[in-house]
């Protein structure tokens, strides 16, 4: 769920509360958006208005109906969890006949317990959400200590679960509170004017100047203050940092999506990532790495931690990670990391990918591996993020704000990172020559070129897409790291376009899927390069004319030059020749092309596919 509050001086020129919340929200509705609401304070009393469906329903609503000035507001943006998608579980929830109201993204736990005991002293719920007993607790709360802070610091100690909560109360004016336990909030810092937002982009278009929340913390914001207490009641500092971003980063800029814009930036978003990592003479350098060269030299294994997209990026970081240093590396979905009892102690490198650092599977995940004595470094695309911050050390990846739900430049630039990874630890394990990392070094440089290339022929990709919008399957093979690639390929049509979707390493092929080869069934293959070693390219071609000869549509992702396949293949996508292990920052382009083509072709929200979110922040 997206998070906003907003006070003012009601004295200043500052916007009114409506309008800065309703932006918050509309910049934040990625991270859910089946219902909205909005709890404005109006003079002494609270005005509220939620609906069920996209944020543009709420806002018809308040166009209908406007409400008076206000200068103080939260609002809340809502991926369901507990309680459909419709108008009662929407947020805020109030309580206190309707002199306190809240908003919530998380998991109360022990919510039912908590919901028998305030029915049994005779209160009555509106909705079948978690959220209400919290609204109805810190009314309680309230009404035994007459302080908004102590009130919620009473009722976030009775919660077990995750949760951001954000209130405000009639009686409390110019105040809104805010409390955080394994749920993101941070609080934007600006001049008679203070925001709390899931992440920045709630208050990028009033100030960069932030703060970050620790764990099981309390945050009071009024006009003119910030003050944080912990759940224990001590006062603790918040920590400052500056958004190295602006709003425009975070708007369309003339694409007719933010997926669209974003698939474009991917070039700026690997250049971005690789700035600042070499010297003048081309070597890597990764000062940020903050964990002791003689700890890294002593791993004997790496495990990568990750989710959805994220986990592509890290099976790439396998294949090139093994090759360059020669460390067993397991990748894993972080879901299914932690309750299978995994083999992790002080020898072991956590590599955690995430682009929210949010993602609460993955959060568990490193919180279980450092228990267990292992270092734990992150790959992450957000500052002030829990999963950095948890982290013993932290690579950013600099894609800038990602809006579009399914991921794509964040994915290039998470893959960037996992390179620059790869070869910071081949050098401190002494696995490769310093002139052989800075050769490496400069072909990475070199992909952001090689990326727009591919960016600036995609008509046929495009054509193909549009005329295949009512395919119902679609099949996507790969070897080595085509086989994430095709992963990815699957995964980016079944989230944007709803099309049933597979990808398989290709090799795997013979071994069942081919039963699913009926003819004119669609058939992507990432072809590898036919100038790498081995014969890993005949054997791909090999499997294309075993689909060919079954009646499949191949449509083949291979290097320019390669002539091999053209025999076989319905269409052949060329892209620029790159070394092996750097392929897959060219042949994923297409394939995310491709879904987004087909999607709004299909009149689908590429920006926001059902049911999805982009930051998950429940296990
Ligand atoms: C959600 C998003 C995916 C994303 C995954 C992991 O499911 O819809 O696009 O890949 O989370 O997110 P993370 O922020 O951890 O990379």
């Amino acid at each position: 769920c997206g998070i906003v509050g907003y006070v003012t001086d009601p004295a200043s020129a500052t916007p009114g509360a409506l309008d800065v919340v309703l932006e918050g929200l509309r910049r934040l509705e990625y991270r859910g958006y089946d219902s909205a609401g909005v709890a404005l304070q109006i003079d002494g009393q609270l005005w509220t208005e939620k609906r069920s469906g996209k944020l543009a329903r709420l806002e018809e609503a308040l166009q209908a109906a406007p409400p008076a000035a206000a200068s103080t507001g939260i609002g809340h943006t809502r991926w369901a969890t507990h309680g459909g998608p419709t108008d009662e579980n929407a947020h805020p929830h109030l309580s206190g006949e309707g002199r306190i109201a809240v908003i919530h993204n998380g998991i109360i736990e022990n919510f039912a317990a908590l919901k028998a005991e305030l029915a049994a002293e005779g209160v009555k719920f509106l909705s079948q959400t978690d959220t209400e007993v919290a609204a109805h607790l810190l009314n309680a709360a309230y009404a035994t200590c007459s302080d908004l802070t102590e009130a919620m610091r009473l009722v976030a100690n009775r919660l077990e679960g995750a949760f951001t909560l954000l209130a405000v109360h009639a009686d409390v004016p110019s105040t809104v509170v805010g409390a955080r336990r394994n749920s993101p909030l941070v609080v934007g810092v600006g001049e008679n004017a203070n925001y709390l937002g899931s992440d920045v982009a709630a208050f990028i278009g009033h100030t960069r100047e932030a703060i970050e929340l620790g764990q099981d913390q309390i945050v009071t914001i009024t006009p003119a203050a910030v003050s944080i207490i912990g759940f224990d009641g001590v006062a603790v500092e918040g920590k400052a940092f500056h958004v190295d971003w602006d709003a425009a980063a975070a708007e369309k800029g003339g694409h007719p999506s933010f997926m669209a814009k974003e698939i474009m930036d991917q070039p700026q978003a690997v250049a971005d990532t690789l700035l600042g990592r070499t010297d003048a003479a081309g070597n890597l350098v990764l000062d940020e790495l903050r964990i002791d060269e003689s700890v890294l030299r002593t791993i004997d294994k790496i495990v990568v931690l990750a989710c959805g997209t994220s986990s592509y990026a890290g099976m790439v970081a396998k294949y090139a990670i093994e090759h360059w240093c020669r460390i067993p590396t397991e990748v894993e979905l972080s879901h299914e990391f932690r309750y299978r009892d995994p083999v992790v102690n002080a020898r072991t490198l956590v590599v955690a990918i995430s682009q929210s650092g949010e993602t609460m599977d993955t959060i568990m995940a490193i919180r279980h591996a450092r228990e267990q004595g292992a270092k734990v470094v992150a790959i992450c695309n957000t500052h002030g993020s829990t999963i950095p911050r948890e982290s013993d050390a932290v690579l950013y990846t600099h894609a800038g704000p990602e809006i579009a739900v399914a991921s794509t430049k964040a994915f290039l630039a998470q893959i960037t990172a996992c390179y620059l990874l790869g070869l910071y630890l081949a050098r401190v394990r002494g696995n490769k020559f310093p002139d052989e990392l800075r050769e490496i070094l400069g072909q990475l440089q070199a992909m952001p070129e090689k990326i727009q290339k591919v960016l600036d022929g995609l008509e046929q990709v495009r054509t193909m897409a549009r005329w295949m919008a009512d395919t119902r399957s679609v099949l996507f093979l790969g070897r080595h790291v085509g086989f994430p690639v095709a992963m990815e390929g699957a995964l980016k049509l079944k989230e944007l376009a709803y099309i049933h979707a597979e990808g398989f390493a290709a090799g795997e092929l013979k071994h069942g899927p081919i039963a699913l080869i009926e003819p004119g069934q669609a058939v992507f293959v990432i072809v590898p390069s036919p100038r790498g070693r081995d014969s890993l390219h005949a054997k791909v071609v090999s499997n294309i004319q075993e689909i060919n000869a079954r009646g499949a549509r191949t449509i083949v992702i291979a290097e320019e030059g390669d002539t091999d396949v053209v025999p076989y293949a319905s269409e052949v996508i060329y892209v620029p020749q790159t070394p092996t292990l750097l392929a897959p920052l060219v042949t994923v382009v297409p394939l995310q092309v491709f879904a987004c083509e087909l999607a709004t072709a299909k009149g689908l929200d590429v920006d926001q596919p059902r049911n999805l979110a982009k930051s998950v922040t429940v296990e």
